[in-house]
């Protein structure tokens, strides 16, 4: 009788997903989502384990939460934060006591536990890193010299490399160095402030890049490097994200293009997705998806929903399945070599935080407490 309730309960999610697919013109005809199938369900990183892997962006409070859940559905784990140099290194020096890597500890210990993949997030970024990194003697800042930005930056990626040594395969060096807007590079970074003027020969890349990446391959030459953005799948970031690649794979410094995947419902375009997989991987690159959600509002829409829409939930549905079918054909090309989501429940995401604080949104396959929703169906059944 139980496996009979599923099977039913399984039936009415695959019409409420197949009828999804008439909603973009956002017309509201579908019934409220269906509730989730007793019983088990079935495992994301088994169902892909053909493809790529699967992972999930976590903290380790949440391992604690959800440990077991998480080790269910995933193969492959991120930190969210843990990893950034406002946590992992928050004061100056390369004592033992200068680095904090008690979270990130415990996140590759969960996954090493449970045979899981981990990707290192990330060492450059504008965001999440200390102003001592770019103060100079006088401590006011920025006032650093380029001399002394880059000595701390080698330091930095040459002990976190060496820390994690084995246990983390793959390292987002450079996060999020382009601009949204006409310039190419993002001149209001720090690191573009103190050490983004670029070397000759270097196609005006900022040196910060450069040099962050051959101290990345002088730590360890085995593990694969990857630059990661967002928004690079199309438009003008895209031509730059190309061009910085073909730049960095020329110099035998880049191993991966990390596209993050934060998109919105029905504006994100998979036949974008798959230009822009297959344009990096014809340079010879890994392409993964590596920050994988699709918030219920529109950019630029602040309104705030105190429940999920159906048609909403159905556009996210449609879209999750489309992307998850050129993703799949990616990764049986060899192009994709993994997806991770960022974060696991709804509960958890930062979109709760972001663009609008303490609205609530449903960007994830898991609902708040860890019922599949009808988007982890389109993506676990093809
Ligand atoms: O840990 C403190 C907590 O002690 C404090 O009470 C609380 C009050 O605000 O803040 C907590 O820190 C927050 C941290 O997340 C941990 O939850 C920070 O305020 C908050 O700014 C931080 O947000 C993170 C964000 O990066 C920073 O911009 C998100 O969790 C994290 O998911 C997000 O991740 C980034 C990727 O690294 C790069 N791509 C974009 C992505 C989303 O912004």
């Amino acid at each position: 009788m139980r496996v009979l309730k599923s099977f039913l309960a399984e039936i009415v999610i695959l019409l409420f997903v197949a009828t999804g697919a008439a909603f973009a013109g956002g017309q509201t005809e579908v019934k409220p989502s269906p509730s989730a199938p007793s019983g088990p369900i079935p495992s994301l990183a088994a169902l892909y384990k053909p493809y790529f892997p699967i992972g999930a962006a976590v903290g380790d409070q949440l391992l604690d939460q959800e440990g077991p859940f998480i080790a269910s559905q995933f193969d492959s784990l991120v930190a969210a934060n843990d990893m950034k140099w406002a946590i992992i290194h928050p004061v100056p020096g390369n004592k033992p006591a200068d680095y904090n890597f008690a979270q990130a500890d415990a996140i590759v210990a969960f996954a090493q536990k449970h045979g899981m993949l981990v990707r290192g997030h990330n060492f450059v970024w504008h965001q999440q890193v200390p102003d001592w990194v770019f103060e100079g003697a006088d401590g006011r800042p920025l006032s650093a010299t380029k001399a002394e930005v880059l000595a701390r930056l080698k330091e930095h990626i040459t002990t976190l490399i060496d820390h994690f040594r084995g246990k983390v395969y793959c390292w987002d060096v450079v996060n999020e160095a382009l601009s949204d807007g006409d310039h190419v590079w993002r001149e209001d970074s720090p690191w573009y402030k103190t050490a983004g003027t670029s070397s000759k020969g270097d196609d005006g890349v900022p040196d910060y890049i450069i040099k962050a990446y051959e101290y990345a391959r002088q730590a360890d030459p085995n593990v694969k490097l990857f630059y990661n953005d967002y928004n690079i799948e199309s438009g003008p970031k895209f031509e730059h994200a190309l061009q910085l690649a073909r730049i960095l794979k020329a110099k035998g410094l880049l191993d991966g293009i990390g596209i993050q995947g934060h998109w919105q419902i029905q504006s994100v375009d998979p036949e974008a997705v798959r230009h822009a997989i297959d344009s990096f991987a014809a340079l010879g690159l890994q392409v993964q998806i590596t920050e994988l959600d699709l918030s219920v509002y529109r950019w630029g829409d602040d309104s705030s929903l105190s429940s999920l829409p159906a048609d909403r939930e159905a556009l996210q549905t449609k879209d999750y399945g489309e992307l998850f079918k050129v993703f799949r054909e990616e990764g049986a090309a060899g192009k994709l070599t993994g997806v991770t989501f960022w974060g696991v429940t709804d509960a958890d995401t930062w979109l709760n935080n972001f663009p609008v604080g303490g609205r609530t949104d449903w960007p994830l396959l898991f609902d708040a407490k860890l019922r599949p929703k009808p988007a982890f169906w389109a993506v676990a059944k093809w």
